[in-house]
């Protein structure tokens, strides 16, 4: 039974909500239905839309900052979901994980260092390189027999040239969806360590996890990157918080977290959204059933993509899903190039998705689909990508 209302279409048409007022403008379409941008269609756990309630009755919003009790209910979150002790002072203050993975790119490192991703990947990570003038290296993620996995002795080659500073991971993957293993982070953990490269781990998704796979935070792995990485955490993503501006730092090693508070000094960054810090705390001390209702109904929306894809949709294939609410469909075998097959989702199928190539050239012949919605909306979607498919 849908408890927590996740089959419920609500109206986000007229409510400035970028997913939904946005789409056809972006996508130069007309009437699509927006699959797009990781933010999910349900309404907040209960206990959140309550305590904001609380909070705007009191009718001040003036400066605010993070309390025990916010710092108390995100570090039991770490410690009963990802199994990982963290104290307090760690916990630093963000509005959201790309600000700052802009400020960390431009406070540890220097002007000609480079910078490492694994495309195809969240556009924002090259941009946040781009951006602070840092030179990009790509080490490509292998997408073999239907699923992906990194390219170690690729890794191995990038990570040894000395003017590579900082490795920016994606963990869990967007868009491949992979929740990466205790050995594949330690086999990345052991090349930072080799080659003094500094990791950079953005864990948005880490709570968005399914079945046997589960987040390990890079920063709890060991001594050494306990004291040689930074962890982007928030729960934008796993409540649906993302416009409510708050994300939270993890940075264990003192001289490392000293660079960042500089930073957010710097931009005047530090001042936490009223708001933000209250669905934050109420969302990691009330959200657990919530989380875990919201996982099973997307994990049932994935079940529905694939068994669309296997019996009516042979020309495509879903990448398995281990993280994220972010379906990766490889479109290859439709033989469209990177702008037909844009055009062939918006002029055809009608559909707001992100296109592959966004995330880089690896990312040319997938579409990326957002998950996090009512079945309803899943089953127009492959509805309309099968009529679409057909009629060509
Ligand atoms: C990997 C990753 N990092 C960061 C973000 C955005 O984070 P924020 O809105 O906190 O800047 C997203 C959003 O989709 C994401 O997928």
């Amino acid at each position: 039974m849908d408890t927590d209302g996740f089959d419920r279409l609500e109206n986000r048409k007229g409510t400035a909500s970028e997913k939904w007022d946005a789409a056809d403008k972006l996508f130069h379409g007309h009437d699509l239905l927006p699959m797009w941008v990781a933010d999910m269609d349900f309404q907040v756990p209960q206990e959140v839309t309550a305590a904001l309630e609380r909070r705007i009755r009191h009718g001040i919003y003036g400066y605010t900052f993070r309390t025990e009790s916010y710092f108390d209910a995100v570090r039991a979150w770490m410690k009963e979901h990802h199994d990982w002790t963290v104290r307090k002072e760690w916990i630093c203050h963000s509005p959201g994980v790309v600000t700052a993975l802009n400020l960390l790119v431009d406070g540890l490192t220097q002007p000609g260092d480079k910078v490492l991703i694994q495309p195809p990947v969240y556009p924002l990570f090259r941009r946040s390189v781009s951006h602070q003038s840092r030179e990009l290296v790509t080490n490509p993620l292998i997408y073999e027999n239907g699923s992906y996995h990194m390219d170690f002795s690729d890794l191995e080659v990038k990570l040894a040239d000395p003017k590579v500073r900082m490795m920016i991971l994606c963990s869990p993957h967007n868009p491949v969806g992979r929740v990466w293993t205790l050995d594949e982070l330690t086999a990345v953990a052991r090349l930072a360590e080799k080659y003094h490269v500094l990791v950079v781990s953005d864990e948005i998704h880490g709570d968005l996890t399914y079945g046997a796979h589960h987040q390990i935070p890079f920063a709890g792995l060991s001594a050494y990157t306990a004291s040689h990485s930074v962890v982007c955490t928030a729960p934008s993503k796993t409540f649906n918080l993302a416009g409510l501006q708050i994300s939270n730092i993890i940075i264990p090693d003192p001289q490392l977290r000293r660079i960042y508070l500089r930073q957010l000094g710097r931009f005047s960054l530090g001042s936490p959204n009223t708001l933000g810090v209250t669905a934050a705390e109420a969302a990691y001390r009330y959200g657990s059933s919530w989380l875990k209702a919201c996982l099973g109904y997307i994990g049932g929306n994935a079940d529905t993509v694939r068994s669309y894809i296997d019996n009516d949709l042979p020309e495509l294939s879903l990448v398995p899903l281990e993280g994220t609410y972010l379906a990766w469909i490889d479109c290859r075998r439709l033989g469209l190039d990177k702008n037909e097959l844009r055009e062939f989702m918006t002029d055809q199928a009608k559909l707001a998705v992100n296109p592959g190539d966004t995330f880089g050239k690896e990312g040319d012949g997938f579409i990326r689909l957002n998950l996090a919605c009512p079945h309803s909306l899943v089953l127009q979607a492959m509805g309309r990508l099968r009529k679409a498919v057909r009629a060509r």
